[in-house]
C-alpha cells in the first residue's frame, strides 16, 4: 500500500514532532526532509562545495550531532536556495515517499515540488513569535548559548530566504489543509493531523 502524508511550513511550526507522532500512529514511514539539507549544509561549513556534498550525502551524515544548531540551520537554508542541490537530493525523497507501507515527510516543499500527488497535504504554521520561543526553549534545553532576540532573528531571516527562493519556495500547496499550532499544544496539533489523515483514509479505503 502506498500512501503518502506531505507536511510543510515555515521554521520550528511543530512539523517535525506532528510528523513523527502521525508516523508512529499509522505505522508509516518518516522522512525529516529539512535534515537532509541541515547534513548538506554541516558539510559545506566543512568546506566541501555544496553540489558535491549533495550529491555524495551519506547516511551517516544524518547522524551528525551538530544539525541541530543555528549555524546549520542557517548553511542548510542558504544551500537550500541553489537548484541544483535540490535536484540532486529529489530522488531519494521520492522513493522514499513511494515507499510501501506509507510515509510521512515534512518539509518546505513536499506538497508541491517533492509529492504534488501526495494523498494528504497539511501545512502546519505559528506565529513567528510562537515558533522562535519554542526552538528557543528547545536550543537551551539542549545547552546552547541563544537568546530569544536572536533565534527570533534567525527564524525570521531563514523564513524570507526559504519563502523568497525561485527553486520550489515555500509555500503551501493549493489543496494543503492549514493547521496553526500557535494555541495547540502538542496532543491537539496532532489529533488535528490525525483527523485529517483519517478523512482521506475513509474516503480510500
Ligand atoms: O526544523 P526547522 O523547521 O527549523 O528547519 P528544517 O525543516 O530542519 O529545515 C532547515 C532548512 O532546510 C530550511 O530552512 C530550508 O531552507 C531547508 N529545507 C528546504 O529547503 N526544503 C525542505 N524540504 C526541507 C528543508
Amino acid at each position: 500500500m502506498r500512501f503518502t502524508v506531505a507536511i510543510d511550513g515555515p521554521a520550528a511550526a511543530g512539523k517535525g514532532t506532528i510528523s513523527r507522532k502521525v508516523a508512529e500512529h499509522f505505522g508509516f514511514a518518516h522522512l525529516d526532509t529539512g535534515l537532509i539539507y541541515r547534513a548538506t549544509g554541516a558539510r559545506v561549513l566543512d568546506g566541501q562545495d555544496p553540489l558535491k556534498a549533495a550529491a555524495f550525502l551519506r547516511a551517516e551524515d544524518l547522524d551528525r550531532d551538530d544539525l541541530r544548531t543555528p549555524e546549520v540551520a542557517d548553511a542548510a537554508s542558504r544551500i537550500a536556495a541553489v537548484p541544483e542541490v535540490r535536484d540532486a537530493l529529489i530522488n531519494f525523497q521520492r522513493d522514499f515517499a513511494g515507499r510501501d507501507g506509507g510515509a510521512v515527510l515534512d518539509g518546505r516543499d513536499i506538497g508541491t515540488v517533492i509529492c504534488p500527488d501526495a494523498d494528504v497535504k497539511l501545512f502546519v504554521t505559528a506565529s513567528p513569535e510562537i515558533r522562535a520561543e519554542r526552538r528557543y526553549q528547545e536550543l537551551s534545553a539542549k545547552g546552547l548559548d541563544v537568546t530569544r532576540d536572536g533565534v527570533l532573528e534567525d527564524v525570521n531571516a531563514r523564513d524570507a530566504r526559504d519563502a523568497a527562493r525561485a527553486a520550489a519556495p515555500m509555500k503551501a500547496a493549493e489543496d494543503a489543509v492549514m493547521i496553526d499550532t500557535s494555541e495547540l499544544s502538542i496532543d491537539d496539533a496532532v489529533a488535528a493531523a490525525i483527523k485529517q489523515i483519517e478523512a482521506v483514509r475513509n474516503k480510500t479505503t
